[in-house]
This record gives structure tokens, C-alpha cells and sequence, in this order.
């Protein structure tokens, strides 16, 4: 049974509108060429696309099968570096690592405690001094923020508002 974003997308080509403004500012303003970034639950890529267009390499995942062929189709007409895989993010486990892992609006579509397990699984992936982006409703972001500080890694926030959390991964020399 197709999903509604399967119906929405069957429906409407770019039916999200223009890509993510906080998105947008944050790769104005990010000076790393040749990036590697995946797009989890990328839809129609919206982002993805901006973001291609800049140069990165990217890997978006849905389980949308008409949304990343429209996406592989977009990618391919502009000559883009955009890969796209037909997955569940709820068993999805990344392959390689990132330097920008970026999340729009898709986590609020799981259950609570998958939202955790996503990020689980694809938190790891995110190369040192890489970021992770999340767009989503702010009522779920205090769990993820709770998430990100009882991991491992030490996460630095750039951003924690209006429903967006964005972080950076960093490894810190151990003291001599
Ligand atoms: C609100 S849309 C956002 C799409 C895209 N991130 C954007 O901002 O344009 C949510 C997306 O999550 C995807 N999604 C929801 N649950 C999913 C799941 N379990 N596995 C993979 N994708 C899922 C939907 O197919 C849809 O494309």
C-alpha cells in the first residue's frame, strides 16, 4: 500500500516547495569542498538538490520509491553527484561516513523511541568535526538533544531553536 508521501509525490513534482532556509544558511556559510552528505528521508530532495548543486556528493534515503526516482531524475538532468537509496529508516543502517548528515522533517514521522534508534545508527557515520542537521517539530527535539548529550562523542550546538537542532561532532586531543 503506498505510503501518503508516495501518493503526494505521484501527485505533485517538488511538491515540498523550496529547500529549508536554515538549511540553506548553513551551506552559504560552510567552506568544505567536495562534501559527502546524506539526506535522511529526503523525499523529492529539496535539499538534496540545493546542496548537489554546490558541489557536495550527496545520498538520500527514503522509503518513498517515487520520490528518489524523481529526485535520481532531477540529479541526472542537471549532471549532479546525488545517489538515492528506496530504504525504512526504521532498519536503515548507513554505509561510509559523512561530513553533513542532515535530517528535515522526518523524524516526527517515527515513534518516539525510533526516532532515538535512527539517530542510533546514523549519528556514528558523521565523520570528526562533522555536523548533524535536524529539522523538526520542537516539541521532539528535547529528547534528541538528551540523546546527543549522553553520547560518546562530544556534539557542540550551533543551533537549538525554532525547531532546529544543529551540531558538530568534535574530537578533542586527549590531555598530555
Ligand atoms: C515531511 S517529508 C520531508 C521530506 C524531505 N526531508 C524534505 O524536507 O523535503 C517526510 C519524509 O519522510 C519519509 N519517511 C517517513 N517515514 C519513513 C520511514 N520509515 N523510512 C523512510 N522514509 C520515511 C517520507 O516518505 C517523506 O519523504
Amino acid at each position: 500500500m503506498p505510503t501518503d508521501y508516495e501518493k503526494i509525490y505521484q501527485g505533485q513534482r517538488h511538491a515540498l516547495g523550496e529547500p529549508t532556509e536554515a538549511f540553506v544558511t548553513f551551506f552559504d556559510q560552510y567552506d568544505q569542498q567536495n562534501a559527502d552528505v546524506l539526506d535522511v528521508g529526503c523525499g523529492q530532495g529539496r535539499d538534496a538538490l540545493f546542496i548537489a548543486r554546490r558541489g557536495h556528493h550527496v545520498v538520500g534515503v527514503d522509503r518513498a520509491a517515487t520520490g528518489i526516482s524523481q529526485l535520481l531524475e532531477d540529479a541526472q538532468a542537471e549532471g549532479l553527484r546525488i545517489d538515492g537509496i528506496v530504504a525504512d529508516l526504521r532498519h536503515f543502517e548507513p554505509v561510509g561516513t559523512y561530513d553533513v548528515v542532515i535530517i528535515d522533517r522526518t523524524l516526527h514521522m517515527l515513534d518516539a523511541d525510533m526516532r532515538l534508534d535512527v539517530l542510533t545508527r546514523v549519528c556514528p557515520c558523521v565523520c570528526d568535526d562533522g555536523f548533524v542537521l535536524i529539522a523538526d517539530e520542537k516539541s521532539n527535539l528535547a529528547a534528541m538533544r538528551a540523546f546527543f548529550e549522553a553520547d560518546n562523542h562530544t556534539w557542540v550546538t550551533l543551533k537549538d531553536k525554532q525547531g532546529f537542532l544543529f551540531l558538530q561532532k568534535r574530537t578533542f586531543p586527549a590531555p598530555s
